[in-house]
């Protein structure tokens, strides 16, 4: 007979064996990833927007899981709905029924969101809702052609992967989905040609680049929406980062009063525990695609709408609505950007800070940064390393777990959870400014060199193709 399983045990020990199972079962390339870059920690312990590694370091998590962690780890609401939900064990999957939860959170997150997206699907990751939502234009239009920003990025299965917009990611995966075209961000007058051809299904677009944090100009994304309207293109908002309060509205397209035809979400709603996405989608374009009794279940999923997933979207939103969320990202955005403003002032090598409520990236001017050059071995990294340089420098100097994010351009990304304080904000800017100053004065050197060691003792070959 199967017995308990002791599950505190099994964490412990799986902790102690992590290095020897992931290398032999998994991502060898990326564990030596993780040694040369420093980020080789284990974390034991997460609460809110901290982690704690085994030396009981506290670090500050402006990674939040890519986003997924907007209400911090363990937010005591989400962990009692999902154990409720565990207890009261409502069957899951029945499949052959009208899925109450999957009905009441579509008719809450409909009820978020507003405007004329009005169906739901639901799904388990980010990607695959923006499968379905290419789908769903697709089978609507009639039409083949998706367009999509340069730097965009929407994910990696092959329809999202066809209209990512960073080359080195779709590279060697080909032939990719025919009529997928990416246009330079923001170019109107290109856009507008190929719309015209009036084969384009759908345009994606990400109201903030998560790559780059890159918004076009206010305005210009309305224009977009008319032009897509007048050849009778689809606008699908990529919300995958940006929804669920992350920019100060719940849709960031709320700030610029658009209302897509297509809404896709994930991250932040699964509450950061189980994987949900979401597909918004207006009834006319719902219809085209389930459109009648023997099309009802023409695109469907074995996992999706599980009821702990569904729970844990009910309870997200319940906090993000509560907790008043989207306000708490706009005003301690704005101190964000206020205080890296004013701290980066004057640091050469600072270009701009920009982004949208709780989403912030720094860009880093690599021109002014000294050359990698005289450390023979990491001359030919310098660019892809300048960020990580920055990003090595803010975990180890100052305990905050940031990212880059391999856009063509160095950027130092911030999107900690939503609930972070004053106090964490200011310890971003000023952590940033030490940062970024000493970047600009060639003092990440010594943090260089210790990649340059670990490069010379792991025996990489890292590429920066
Ligand atoms: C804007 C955007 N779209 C799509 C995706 C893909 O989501 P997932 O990683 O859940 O597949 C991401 C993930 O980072 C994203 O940021």
């Amino acid at each position: 007979m199967s017995q308990r399983i002791d599950i505190a045990g099994l964490i412990a020990s799986a902790r102690a064996n992590a290095r020897e199972s992931y290398v032999g079962h998994m991502n060898p390339a990326f564990a030596k990833l993780l040694d040369v870059i420093g980020f080789d920690r284990t974390y034991v312990r997460g609460e809110g927007q901290y982690l704690w590694d085994a030396q009981d370091n506290r670090v500050l998590d402006c990674l939040a899981g890519y986003g997924a962690l907007a209400l911090g780890r363990g937010h005591p609401v989400v962990v009692d709905a999902i154990a409720q939900c565990l207890a009261l064990a409502p069957p899951a999957w029945v499949r052959w029924e009208l899925n109450p939860l999957a009905a009441e959170a579509a008719r809450r997150l409909t009820l978020q969101c507003g405007g004329s997206v009005e169906r739901v699907f639901f799904t388990n990751s980010g990607t695959e809702a923006v499968e379905a939502a290419i789908k769903f234009a697709r089978q609507h239009t009639g039409r083949p052609g998706l367009l999509a920003w340069s730097d965009s990025f929407h994910g990696l299965t092959y329809g999202a992967l066809s209209i990512n917009g960073n080359e080195d990611l779709r590279h060697g995966f080909g032939p990719l989905l025919p009529g997928a075209t990416i246009v330079e961000f923001g170019d109107l007058e290109t856009l507008e040609r190929l719309l015209s051809s009036q084969t384009v299904a759908a345009m994606v677009v990400e109201p903030v680049q998560g790559k780059t944090l890159r918004s076009l100009a206010p305005g210009m994304l309305r224009e977009v929406h008319t032009l897509c309207k007048q050849y009778g293109t689809l606008l699908i908002a990529d919300e995958i980062q940006t929804g669920a309060a992350r920019t100060g509205a719940f849709l960031a397209v709320h700030h610029e009063g658009v209302e897509p035809e297509i809404v896709v979400m994930a991250k932040a709603l699964s509450g950061g525990f189980v994987p949900v996405g979401a597909v918004l989608v207006r009834s006319d374009i719902w219809d085209s695609t389930f459109s009648s009794m023997d099309r009802s279940v023409v695109h469907s999923s074995t996992f999706h709408e599980g009821p702990l997933a569904m729970i844990a979207l009910i309870a997200t939103l319940e906090v993000i609505a509560e907790d008043r969320l989207a306000a708490r990202a706009a005003e301690l955005g704005e101190l964000l950007m206020r205080r890296l403003r004013q701290e980066c002032a004057g640091i050469a090598c600072v270009r701009e800070i920009r982004g949208k409520g709780l989403m912030i990236g720094v860009d880093i001017d690599s021109a002014r940064v000294p050359s990698f050059a005289k450390i023979p071995l990491l001359g030919r990294f310098t660019e892809p390393m300048i960020g990580q340089a920055a990003i090595m420098e803010l975990l180890q100097a100052h305990s905050i777990l940031a990212q880059t994010t391999g856009a063509r351009r160095p950027l130092i990304k911030f999107m900690p959870p939503l609930v972070v304080n004053e106090s964490d904000v200011e310890a971003i800017a000023i952590a940033t400014a030490a940062s970024c100053r000493a970047l600009g004065a060639g003092r990440f050197y010594g943090a260089m060199r210790s990649v340059a060691g670990n490069i010379l003792r792991s025996g990489l070959g890292l590429s920066t193709t």
